[in-house]
């Protein structure tokens, strides 16, 4: 036999080996394999092309010829093979995971306003219908505004009832209260008659307790005309409390001292979790403080612009958190910034 017809032989027999094998498989990992095996450049048809010199060399371009053509139908028939297994899967993968329509489907989760976007929106709707406007004022707040013009000098000792975040800037704080925007008003509309609702955050260094926060909602009540009384404070008190927690509700206010206010006063509504007798809610007092007022000091109208003798005014202010926490029967303040969603989608 010549080497030519040698070569050529061996090549046949490679084919048919090759062809034999692929019919075979059904798979793609073997695919892959057979391909490594039959096609590669370490596979034995490449190798072939190399071993053509120990052919007669006019023979050499049809055994190379011979070579190419056994390697095109090889490859051919290999693409042939992949799509089958391509197809053979997809169809595979339609039958198995088939989509079941009559499944029912995953409802989306619903976004809601956080139960203090609520109350306060309760509360300004609760003043608005007796002439109260929302007016705004900063968060980080002068120490001027906060303590100063509120009749807080630097060395006063009523300083010590709010615990104070202060800023790096001097004079710069996180405002402890919502009153430093009663100045803020009344150099606004001085010497025109006021009557707005001022909310927001407000900040201070305390003990975290079930009724105590750093982080706590005010909102501020303003009233400055001529001949407001401490009846028109007390009427406009008692009638929030009725409006929020209805006809029947228990209300107290008792003397107290806030250096922007003369005289000053608390307001407190009866317990919601001993209904009065005492607990740890309450302090065992049977009652929950829900704001400070008064009627608005002579030195804060004239820093705001009004003359004292002319004008006269109310002031309050309210914690929103704990106004909820006595409607709702809420037993812990830190449930609100919490982020519980178990507590949240209650409301
Ligand atoms: C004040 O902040 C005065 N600015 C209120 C005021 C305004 C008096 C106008 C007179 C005239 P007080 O520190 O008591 O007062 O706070 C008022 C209300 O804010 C409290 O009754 C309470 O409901 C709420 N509050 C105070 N501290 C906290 C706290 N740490 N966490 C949650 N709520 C608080």
């Amino acid at each position: 036999m010549s080497e030519k017809s040698g070569l050529i032989l061996e090549l046949k027999t490679l084919q048919k080996k090759a062809e034999s094998e692929l019919k075979g498989i059904q798979d793609a990992v073997s695919l892959q394999s057979w391909r490594a095996a039959y096609l590669s450049r370490s596979s034995d048809i490449m190798a072939f092309f190399k071993r053509l010199s120990e052919a007669p060399k006019k023979e050499r371009p049809m055994i190379g010829q011979f070579a190419n053509q056994v390697k095109a139908a090889l490859e051919t028939q290999f693409e042939k093979k992949e799509n089958i297994i391509k197809q053979v899967g997809l169809e595979m993968n339609l039958r198995n995971k088939r989509l079941d329509v009559t499944l029912p489907g995953r409802a989306p989760a619903h976004g809601r306003l956080h139960i203090q976007t609520l109350v306060l929106r309760q509360i300004y709707r609760i003043f608005a219908e007796m002439g109260f406007q929302v007016y705004r004022s900063p968060e980080v707040e002068t120490d001027e505004n906060n303590f100063e013009l509120l009749n807080i000098p630097a060395h006063h000792p009523a300083r010590d009832l709010w615990d104070t975040f202060y800023t790096t800037k001097p004079g710069v704080i996180m405002r402890t209260h919502t009153s430093p925007g009663q100045v803020r008003a009344m150099r606004e509309f001085a010497p025109e008659p006021i009557r707005v609702a001022l909310p927001g955050m407000c900040y201070r260094y305390e003990q975290i307790d079930a009724s105590h926060e750093i982080q706590f909602n005010q909102v501020e009540l303003l009233a400055v005309g001529k001949n407001i009384t401490f009846g028109d404070l007390k009427g406009t008190l008692e009638e929030f409390a009725k409006r929020m927690y209805g006809e029947g509700v228990r209300t107290r206010m008792r003397p107290s001292y806030f250096p922007f206010v003369e005289p000053g006063a608390e307001m407190d509504v009866e317990c919601f979790v001993c209904g009065g007798k005492g607990c740890s809610v309450c302090g065992e007092k049977g009652w929950l403080e829900i704001l400070g007022c008064g009627m608005v000091h002579p030195v804060v109208l004239r820093n705001g612009g009004y003359d004292p003798e002319i004008y006269s005014g109310f002031a309050a202010g309210l914690g929103p958190e704990r106004i909820s926490m006595l409607r709702y029967h809420i037993d812990d303040i830190r449930n609100f910034w919490g982020n519980d969603v178990r507590f949240l989608e209650q409301f």
